[in-house]
């Protein structure tokens, strides 16, 4: 049965909004930076927040808010992964919840792996949990984008304690193949190391590919593994602040039940709410729309790009609604989304602020309806022709 894919919402709508993606630049920019979409809420998020709203249920989340039942049940659904739900706690957010893990899992002062170009956030959060970032950068394989397993043998030989996962990859899109995973916690487990899965863009996977969770990767990644994840991509709800994190293992999820109250303190109560009904399954056919719309804008930009910036490279994301473009044969310096800003009216995010892979690329958010994408690919076309 073929799905209908999900409708954004108006512009002129959109425009009343008050998130960054709609207050940072001037109405005749097209934002396309942050990592926020443009569709209605899934209805069972709608009706959770609204009840709330009508009897002013805006007090401290509960101890037991929910949101860990309700994401073993969409784990299970969605990827058959079978989670123990007393290996589960929650925070305000994934940044957060990997700071505290750093913080309670790896010693001060120690090295930490990331892969560029990676999620600009990584850089900070690791210096923020008071650990050092060692790059070890995806290797671009011609074809697609791979972490670099060598080098990760080679760094966690030379001390670093753990590895800061983005699985699926921001803002390539890769989805780690399974068997890379579980190189990978072998790799981890023979230097006694630790891996934190970033997996907030999972439940964006294309419908044909699979999507690993990394603690079902292997025996080795339940026991290296912590998972620490959210809703707020998939159903853009990040202002409302709730994300869980999983243990693999009994010893991490003693390092779990460590973790100060305070931490579970900070998720919003309509974050637990909205994430409750998110990973309900009545919320499961929103899902499959998304992403049949997500599909279809794939396809859309694909032939954009063929149209509008031939000389653009660009493969086409794992997952997500997310793109990155090396659009370095255009001539507009390093951080091109400057130039596309200024002269073309359309904001994406610095490919610089990624990493040193990023010079000369945009990430571009095609988490829209089809016609804003058509837009913004023509302004930037515009820009590339003149
Ligand atoms: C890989 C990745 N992790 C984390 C986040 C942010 O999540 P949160 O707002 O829950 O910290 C994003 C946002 O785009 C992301 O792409």
């Amino acid at each position: 049965m073929t799905v209908a894919p999900l409708d954004a919402l108006p512009l002129h709508v959109l425009r009343r909004r008050s998130s960054t993606k709609w207050r940072s630049y001037p109405e005749d920019v097209i934002p396309m930076f942050v990592a926020e979409t443009d569709f209605a809420l899934a209805p069972p998020i709608t009706d959770a927040l609204r009840a709330a709203v009508e009897i002013g249920d805006t007090g401290y989340t509960p101890p037991r808010p929910g949101v860990a039942d309700a994401f073993v049940g969409f784990a299970g659904r969605r990827w058959g992964w079978e989670i123990d739900p007393a290996r589960v706690r929650w925070t305000g957010d994934v940044m957060m919840g990997v700071v505290e893990l750093l913080r309670a899992a790896v010693a001060p002062g120690a090295r930490v792996v990331v892969t560029p170009p990676v999620y600009p956030p990584f850089f900070d959060t690791v210096r923020e949990a008071g650990v050092v970032v060692e790059e070890v950068p995806l290797e671009d394989t011609g074809s697609g984008w791979r972490l670099d397993l060598p080098g990760i043998d080679a760094a966690l030989r030379s001390g670093a304690r753990a590895v800061l996962l983005c699985n699926p990859h921001n803002p390539t899109g890769t989805a780690h193949s399974a068997s890379d995973l579980a190189e990978l916690a072998r790799i981890a487990a023979r230097h006694a190391a630790v891996v934190i899965s970033d997996e907030i863009h999972g439940p964006l996977t294309r419908p044909d590919i699979a999507f690993t969770p990394f603690l079902t990767a292997s025996p080795d990644a339940a026991e290296v593994g912590f998972a620490v994840t959210s809703a707020s991509k998939t159903f853009n709800l990040a202002g409302l602040k709730c994300a869980v994190m999983v243990a693999g293992s009994d010893a991490h999820a003693e390092v779990l039940r460590g973790l100060p109250w305070e931490v579970e303190w900070r998720t919003g109560l309509f974050g637990a709410l909205a994430h409750n009904a998110a990973f309900s399954p009545a919320s499961d056919d929103w899902l499959d729309r998304l992403l049949a719309r997500l599909d279809e804008n794939r396809a859309l930009l694909v032939d954009l790009v063929a149209s509008h910036l031939p000389r653009a490279r660009f493969r086409v994301p794992d997952a997500g609604f997310l793109a990155w473009l090396d659009v370095s044969a255009y001539g507009w310096g390093d951080d091109p989304a400057v130039t596309v800003r200024r002269d073309a009216r359309v904001a994406l995010h610095h490919g610089p602020y990624f990493g040193p892979q990023g010079v000369g690329h945009v990430r571009l958010n095609f988490g829209c309806g089809p016609d804003l994408l058509r837009e913004a690919i023509e302004r930037i076309g515009r820009l590339a022709a003149r």
